[in-house]
């Protein structure tokens, strides 16, 4: 594999995106948190304003859970947001990390974390695996068009063989996440791409014999009520969103706030299972029997 004509047009098309300027791991490890689950445009503005709030760990580890779901409401998951508190309180008490191994070793680092802030802050080799990433990987070395999750073991140990070990290692993969949105889409621009010559997947691309997919199956771990539009994460947001409004909301009254067709009689059931699960995420409180607050 020779990466060359990727970082030759990383250089000329790469995004110029703020945490690609520093090595710092705090900053690195809230880019990364953040871009898990939204995209860049969206996170370009909470990285700022989540810097300006909580600057460093120690910051953030002393914030409370309220402080910290407030500033990162509208970003969704909120869970995130508090794991990401609970990192730092670990990196506070425990000191920073000095390797792949120690971050791993975290409560709420995975193996895509803790191999980012290996490639970007500590500048070692090492291969974050993500959705975009996966498909990159997965089509150069795989040569599968839609390589899937149980992939990721053959596609790491396949691209680790000629992985770069030198300055380049952490330029590689944040060239690749820009070469999956530009390039490397699900419906890919195989005739544009700098890699088409070393890319079994894009001979089948360009044959024009591959079928791409209308859309991937619904995203795991998703319920939705009956008849609903929406998932019920986005329900659970909307109560969160009341309970930080109104300072103790009933429970009674959230149900037409958090829906116009809400039937106590069909969905007070439901309703109830999301404020359990938002009260045991430890993303609210019961004042009462009646009342919720943040
Ligand atoms: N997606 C995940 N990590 C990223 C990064 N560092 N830059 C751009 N997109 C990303």
């Amino acid at each position: 594999m020779n990466w060359s004509p990727l970082l030759r047009w990383y250089a000329r098309e790469g995004r110029n995106l703020p945490w690609r300027k520093t090595h710092d791991a705090y900053r690195i490890l809230v880019s990364e948190v953040m871009l898990q689950q939204t995209q860049v445009s969206r996170v370009l503005v909470f990285y700022k304003t989540w810097l300006k709030k909580f600057p460093t760990w120690h910051a953030l580890a002393r914030a409370s859970n309220a402080e910290v779901i407030h500033a990162w409401a509208g970003l969704g998951y909120n869970r995130r947001g508090l794991m990401l508190r609970d990192i730092a309180k670990q990196v506070v008490t425990k000191g920073l990390p000095k390797s792949r191994e120690e971050w791993l070793a975290l409560k709420g680092v995975g193996p895509y974390t803790s191999a980012a802030l290996t490639a970007f802050s500590l500048r070692e080799p090492a291969i974050p695996i993500d959705t975009n990433i996966r498909r990159v990987l997965g089509r150069i070395f795989l040569g599968k068009p839609f390589p899937l999750l149980k992939d990721d073991g053959r596609i790491e140990r396949l691209a680790w063989k000629t992985w770069p070990k030198g300055a380049h290692a952490p330029e590689v993969p944040q060239a690749l996440f820009d070469l999956a949105v530009a390039i490397c889409k699900k419906d890919p621009d195989c005739a544009a791409c700098p890699l088409r010559d070393q890319c079994p997947a894009s001979k089948k691309f360009l044959s024009g014999r591959v079928r791409i997919p209308k859309r991937t199956i619904k995203t795991a771990n998703e319920t939705r009520h009956r008849n609903k539009p929406y998932p019920d994460r986005i329900y659970r947001g909307r109560i969160l969103a009341e309970a930080r409004a109104a300072k103790h909301p009933l429970i009674s009254a959230l149900g037409p706030k958090i829906d116009q067709s809400f039937d106590p009689q069909q969905d007070s059931a439901w309703l109830d299972r999301m404020i359990l699960r938002l009260e045991r995420d430890g993303l609210i409180r019961r004042i009462d029997k009646k009342r919720i607050s943040v």
